[in-house]
């Protein structure tokens, strides 16, 4: 099952994933776009449902998975991807906006790997692959409620791992840097990001096969983009020089 499918990271990993024969469950809200996508790849060799629902929402997520698991017999994967932001400063931020990101990026996903648990115990090498951000392992000023919700799903996810070893369900937590897709235009605020400099980014596409690689090698955690991993290593290395030059880069927007 594969959440936030209906744009993105998320349409680019259903294709990719297409292409490997997986038997597919997409889910997001826009549900028309959810069933263009399931068109592209609808064939004999690649069972595709489709099942819109809000993350957000617990009796979406109960049916979302109940479903699933009837019309496949089972699960096997869970790629929790849904995800939202807002940017600008936290001080002129409302709490509406610190909940609505948690909701989407960490009680969403985390409320739907509970239900999806004895489900997977039962699959073959079920694994769950959580989607968090560079920017869920190093914080930056202007997404402090993003990189918080971020980095509660890396320590959930670093969590789980060990707690489902013994029990055949691995956990693949992915941090992607930069990537091309309409995120910020789906902001749920944006304060800060219209007025940046646009920074180079990596395809969905290159994205979508980073991550399916990781999924076949069941690798624990894969950082995405160059800058992505710059950000990560210089941060582990020299923090204090990494506060000092987003300090100074939230400066330039205070001004
Ligand atoms: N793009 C980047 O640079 C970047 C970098 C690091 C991490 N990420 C993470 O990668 C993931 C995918 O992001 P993206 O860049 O592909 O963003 P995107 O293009 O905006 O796609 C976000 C997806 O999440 C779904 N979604 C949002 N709220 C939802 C809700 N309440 N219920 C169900 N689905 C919901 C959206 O579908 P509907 O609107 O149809 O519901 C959409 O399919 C996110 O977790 C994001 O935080 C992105």
């Amino acid at each position: 099952m594969l959440t936030g499918a209906s744009f993105g990271i998320g349409e680019a990993l259903a294709r990719e994933l297409a292409r490997h024969r997986a038997q597919l469950a997409l889910t997001a809200r826009t549900a028309e776009r959810l069933e263009a996508l399931a068109a592209e790849f609808r064939t004999a060799a690649t069972e595709v449902a489709v099942i819109p629902g809000d993350i957000t929402n617990p009796e979406d997520r109960a049916r979302i998975l109940a479903e699933t698991v009837r019309l496949f017999g089972g699960l096997d994967v869970l790629v929790n991807n849904a995800g939202v932001g807002a940017s600008g400063f936290f001080q002129e931020a409302s709490s509406e906006r610190l909940r609505r990101i948690m909701e989407v990026n960490f009680f969403g996903p985390v409320e739907l790997t509970r239900l999806a648990l004895p489900h997977l115990f039962q699959g073959r090498r079920s694994m769950i692959v959580n989607i968090a951000s560079v920017i869920g392992r190093r914080g930056v000023p202007g997404y402090s409620e993003y990189c918080a919700s971020k980095f509660a799903l890396c320590g959930f996810s670093e969590s789980l791992r060990a707690e489902l070893v013994r029990r055949g369900v691995h956990v693949l937590l992915v941090n992607p840097g930069l990537i091309e897709t309409p995120f910020r235009e789906h902001l749920v605020e944006d304060r800060l990001q219209s007025r940046e400099k646009r920074r180079r980014a990596m395809s969905a596409e290159q994205c979508a096969r980073i991550i399916v690689r990781a999924m076949q090698r069941r690798t624990n955690e894969v950082v995405i983009t160059f800058d992505g991993k710059m950000l990560v290593w210089l941060n582990r290395l020299f923090p204090r020089l990494v506060d000092w030059l987003l300090a100074k880069y939230a400066e330039k927007y205070q001004e």
